[in-house]
């Protein structure tokens, strides 16, 4: 197992904080149509769109690419003008040039499969550690660790509060945690539960804390009404 180190939060807690975020998402998750597939490219799809782009705007694009470029041959064989103009009008056009590298390379050197493996998929330019976490947990089921903007505010608020990790290497620390937090098989389920709650609950402006589960033990809990953090200094043990 990777580094589990001494200053991580009780077991306890990380086992209610897993329980309770499973339970709130068999609830409130989103009907998302990435969901609904198990393809590692329609998956890779999703994820390149979603790294700067808002759920609202990927989804008719994402639509729309699919049925443009159905599978990763597909995609490698077509113009890569095509696949920018197809890709308009999401910004940040580097994405479909890289998507588009990304689909040859799969098509010459790895038998037309998107790879299974953090090393590998992290190798190509445009894939960096989240999108390969996403990949592996979405696209093949393995327990792999996530952390993008959203997840990184959830773990931070209810882990760490206003600490920044004894000045150690907090974004480190971040990712130890999201990997110690999934509960064994479940990264799929656990990553995009990270997901909905980072949109629908602890959310950047507003966060909705009277509805929200990990209230009792959360570090952040409560706001006061400026919408700032008072954190609690301690956590009674429990
Ligand atoms: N943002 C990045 N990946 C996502 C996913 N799989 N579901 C919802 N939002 C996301």
């Amino acid at each position: 197992m990777s580094s589990v180190n001494h200053h991580f939060p009780d077991p306890v807690i990380r086992r209610k904080f897993r329980q309770r975020l499973l339970r709130w998402y068999a609830r409130h998750q989103r009907d998302l149509p990435w969901r609904k597939t198990s393809d590692p490219y329609k998956i890779l799809v999703s994820e390149v769109m979603l790294q700067q782009t808002q759920v609202d705007r990927v989804i008719p694009k994402y639509k729309e690419f699919l049925r443009k470029y159905p599978t990763l041959q597909e995609l490698a064989g077509a113009s890569v003008g095509d696949v920018e103009a197809t890709w308009r009008p999401l910004g940040y056009n580097i994405r479909p040039v890289r998507l588009h590298a990304i689909a040859q390379e799969a098509v010459g050197r790895h038998r037309g499969k998107i790879p299974d493996s953090l090393e590998e998929l992290q190798a190509f330019k445009g894939i960096g550690r989240y999108t390969a976490g996403a990949v592996m947990s979405f696209a093949f089921r393995k327990d792999a660790p996530i952390l993008d903007t959203n997840v990184k505010r959830v773990l931070q608020r209810v882990f760490l509060g206003s600490t920044n990790g004894n000045g150690s290497k907090p974004l480190k620390r971040l990712w130890d945690l999201s990997a110690a937090l999934i509960p064994k098989g479940k990264a799929y389920d656990f990553n995009q539960a990270l997901m909905d709650f980072g949109a629908l609950i602890c959310t950047a402006r507003k966060p909705n804390c009277p509805n929200c589960p990990m209230q009792p033990f959360c570090l952040s809990y409560p706001w006061d009404k400026d919408n700032t953090p008072c954190p609690k200094l301690q956590r009674p043990s429990k």
